[in-house]
């Protein structure tokens, strides 16, 4: 069977852990996936960056547009981030046909209402495992591990680089911007920290995963943001020494008035395992009626890990593309989240 071939947007930090980790375990995910899965042709503004990551195996440009618009191009990967861009360039390879890997939570929790729509009417899938909490399968265990339980709350600590702030200053007694710098060094930051340090990140995240749990559509605007750029080293000892760890959590709750979204430091017991989540690692609770609480563990930013997810997604949709149209089951993480609209 022929390849399917994958056209990369943005070979920055996960771009160019997707790119490794792909060729790095290409026999495995060959025969996981029933056909090999060849990235291309890559885009990215910093062409001899981008030469050099390649080294030689796709054809290398600097104008995504050639990518999306590409009539060999079955999937798309956008990994460039931000709403701009990114926007134009997803909606422009759905209109093309392709199916579309993203991890750009920025752009499915605002406009994702959107691209969804799009999506469907075009009857290509978008995927995006690698948007919320990193290398945790998190999107995949809502939509199909707990898909038969009325989700009742998820409080998750869901950026990396706001968790490794807090441990790093709490542990190493590390100013607040030498800790961020040191996130931004180990590549777990957005391109504009803001998002993280202001929770908006964690909104973008929480908005996702509530679309998913609730059946809504997206609603970003209806997120209570706080992060955490109003904590002193004094807030992080004092809540030490009374047994209690600061943590910025994104949670989403189901209650009789509708759904609640918030994003806030909080003050967490040490005993629980959630306030010993430590570093860059994400940890998330999912309250399901049937099943009770479940928790996933693992990294939540940085390029391999995101790499993972990434690739899960590649596989699922090149899984789906080769099935039989006629005995194709339709896929519930691709299908727009429209299910209700509980208010928020
Ligand atoms: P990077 O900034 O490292 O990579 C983005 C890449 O896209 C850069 O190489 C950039 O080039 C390139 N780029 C910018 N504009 C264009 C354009 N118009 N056409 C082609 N290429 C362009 O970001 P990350 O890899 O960290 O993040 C990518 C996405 O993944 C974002 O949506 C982010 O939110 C998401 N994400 C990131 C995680 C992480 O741990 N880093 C984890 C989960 C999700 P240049 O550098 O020259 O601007
Ligand atoms: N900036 C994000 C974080 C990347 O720190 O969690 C992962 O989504």
């Amino acid at each position: 069977m022929k390849p399917i071939k994958v056209g990369l947007l943005g070979i920055g930090t996960v771009g160019s852990g997707t790119f490794n980790v792909l060729k790095r375990n290409q026999e495995e995910i060959m025969r996981r996936a029933g056909r090999s899965i060849e990235i291309t042709m890559v885009a990215d503004l910093n062409i001899e960056r981008a030469r050099e990551l390649t080294n030689g195996e796709c054809e290398v440009v600097s104008d995504g547009n050639l990518v999306v618009n590409h009539p060999d191009i079955d999937i798309v990967i956008e990994l460039i981030g931000g709403y701009g861009i990114a926007k134009d360039l997803v909606l422009k390879a759905i209109a093309q046909g392709k199916h579309v890997v993203t991890a750009n939570k920025a752009l499915l929790a605002t406009h994702g209402n959107e691209i969804f729509q799009a999506a469907q009417d075009k009857g290509v899938m978008v995927a995006f495992e690698a948007a919320v909490a990193g290398g945790i399968p998190i999107i995949k265990s809502l939509r199909e591990g707990l898909t038969a339980n009325r989700i009742q709350w998820i409080a998750g600590i869901i950026n990396g680089t706001t968790n490794f702030i807090l441990s790093e200053m709490r542990d190493k007694g590390l100013d607040f911007d030498v800790a961020l710098k040191q996130a931004q060094a180990l590549g777990y930051a957005e391109a504009d920290p803001t998002f993280d340090i202001e929770g908006i990140d964690a909104a973008h995240k929480a908005t996702i995963m509530a679309s998913i749990a609730y059946g809504i559509p997206m609603q970003f605007d209806k997120a209570h943001v706080e992060g955490i750029t109003k904590l002193e080293a004094t807030d992080i000892r004092y809540a030490e020494q009374l047994g209690y760890r600061i943590k910025l959590l994104g949670i989403t709750k189901r209650t009789n008035k509708g759904i609640e979204l918030r994003v806030h430091p909080t003050l967490i017991p040490t005993r629980r395992l959630i306030a010993n989540v430590e570093g860059a690692m994400n940890a998330v609770l999912v309250q399901g009626d049937a099943v009770g609480a479940t928790l996933y563990y693992g990294k939540g930013a940085g390029a391999e890990p995101t790499a993972s997810a990434v690739i899960a997604d590649l596989v699922d949709i090149t899984r789906l593309a080769t099935a039989d149209p006629e005995h194709r089951v339709p896929h519930l993480a691709f299908q727009p989240n429209a299910i209700s609209d509980l208010p928020i």
